[in-house]
């Protein structure tokens, strides 16, 4: 069995844990939280979350409070609004230990040649998702956790 390395009340966040690497990571991660800890899984696609969380579920018998926060990373309006949902409940010296990870992003439209790159409402939500999201969400966790 593995070890709690990240010990007991860990609170973590996953970003992008609806499928691919960070459901790889959620699944792996969960093994390895103490009692008491909550992970955090954020994505579009609810049914993608619920997945994830079955098979979070599956592979860690022990108890683990598994919260699923659906929300658009190109949407930076709403950032605010998701970013509340992520720590929603969560207070400083709630957890003994916290963990962002973000792996929710994009590579955008391969198909395009760099000089197709042109329409600056596709590239707000290219940069918005892959880096704005990053730097706010980190901001929002280091004043949280
Ligand atoms: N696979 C590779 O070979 C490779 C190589 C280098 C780097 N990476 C990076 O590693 C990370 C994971 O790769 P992957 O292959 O697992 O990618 P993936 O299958 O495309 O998964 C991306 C994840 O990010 C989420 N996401 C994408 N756009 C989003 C948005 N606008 N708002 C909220 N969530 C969004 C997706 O969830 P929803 O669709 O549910 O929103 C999904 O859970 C990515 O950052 C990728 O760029 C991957």
């Amino acid at each position: 069995m593995a070890s709690a390395v990240f010990g007991p009340a860990t609170f973590c966040a996953v970003t992008g844990g609806s499928r691919g690497l960070g459901r790889s990571i959620a699944v792996l991660l969960a093994g390895r939280l103490g009692h008491g800890s909550r992970l955090v899984l954020t994505g579009r696609s609810l049914q993608g979350l619920q997945e994830t969380k079955r098979q979070v579920k599956e592979k860690c018998r022990k108890e683990l409070e598994v919260k699923l926060v659906t929300g658009d990373m190109e949407d930076s309006t709403a950032y605010h609004a998701h970013f509340c949902d992520i720590f929603a409940d969560a207070k400083q010296g709630d957890f003994n230990s916290a963990l962002m990870i973000h792996n929710a992003a994009t590579t955008g439209d391969a198909t395009k040649k760099a000089s197709e790159h042109s329409d600056p409402q596709i590239l707000t939500k290219y940069y918005d998702t892959n880096l704005t999201s990053v730097i706010a969400l980190t901001s929002k966790f280091m004043k949280v956790c």
